[in-house]
């Protein structure tokens, strides 16, 4: 792993331990975990569920403290800066979070619009106009004043998506961005993420389950498994990897499956 010291790095993470519970009644979900997210990568995190990825994903933008380790978020000491300096640090961070986390009394277009009004000073039309544009690039053209609770499971993770890049972050997180989407919708995803990073050089970091979405967006790849990272290197790689965990993961119809711990 490159020094931690080094501006090509928009995620550093080193010797990560994170748990729940009291100490008492520790519940340890991390035990020394590195990360290392480059400029402009796309990174694919999976492992089983319950591994800890979200966990992983939340301590990174603050929301989880860490029991120790560093976590650098853009250069900057996240669990170090007072408040004000993380808010300021997660305007240019873009999140989409597992449950797509909508404002239920808003409608879709103002819950786009809550980071571009709270965040920029763009006049009222101009933000409308981005949140339409957002909008239609992930479908959802049309349900600009729809409540969240009228849309279905799929539409409002299009819709969280949409207000994740809305301040076109440097970097994203998507928590399972296409699980319980049709195939096509999915596949939509992807391309908008693969775009994103290509256009813009966003760092994309995906966890998903979905060996299709995880060759579409062909980049790195890191397994989390029993609270540490047993692989890291590229998608390609790992598909001819000889690790148990990995072959189980890629082939899990196969014979073999199963019977390694
Ligand atoms: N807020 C919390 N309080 C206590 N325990 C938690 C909390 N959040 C997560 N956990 C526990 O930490 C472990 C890791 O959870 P996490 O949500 O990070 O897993 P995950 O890898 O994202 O799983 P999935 O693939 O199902 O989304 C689980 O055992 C979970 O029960
Ligand atoms: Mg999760």
């Amino acid at each position: 792993m490159p020094t931690s010291t080094s501006s090509q790095a928009v995620v550093e993470v080193e010797n990560l331990c994170v748990s729940y519970g009291t100490d008492d009644d520790e519940h340890r979900v991390l035990d020394g975990v590195d990360v290392w997210v480059e400029d402009g990568a796309v990174l694919c995190i999976v492992g089983g569920s319950g591994c800890g990825k979200s966990t992983l994903l939340k301590t990174i933008i603050g929301l989880v403290s860490p029991k120790s380790g560093q976590v650098r978020l853009l250069g900057e000491p996240m669990h170090e800066l007072p408040e004000s300096e993380q808010a300021r640090l997660l305007k240019r961070v873009g999140v989409m979070f597992q449950y797509g986390a909508l404002l239920n009394s808003l409608t879709v277009g103002e819950n786009v619009a809550l980071p571009l009004q709270m965040h920029t000073e763009l006049a009222a039309d101009y933000v409308d106009d981005l949140v339409r544009t957002r909008l239609e690039l992930v479908g959802l053209g049309g349900t600009v004043n729809l409540l969240p609770s009228e849309l279905s499971g799929g539409m409002r993770k299009r819709a969280a998506l949409a207000r994740a890049m809305s301040l076109e972050p440097e970097i994203l997180f998507c928590d399972e961005p296409g699980a319980g989407l049709d195939p096509e919708t999915a596949a939509g995803i992807d391309r908008l993420l693969l775009s994103l990073n290509d256009q813009l050089g966003m760092g994309i970091v995906v966890v998903t389950h979905e060996l299709l979405s995880i060759d579409r967006l062909n980049g790195d790849l890191i397994m989390l498994d029993a609270g540490r990272v047993a692989y890291d290197g590229t998608v390609t790689d790992a598909r001819q990897s000889s690790l148990e965990g990995l072959k189980r993961f890629f082939h899990p119809d196969s014979t073999n499956a199963g019977s390694a711990g």
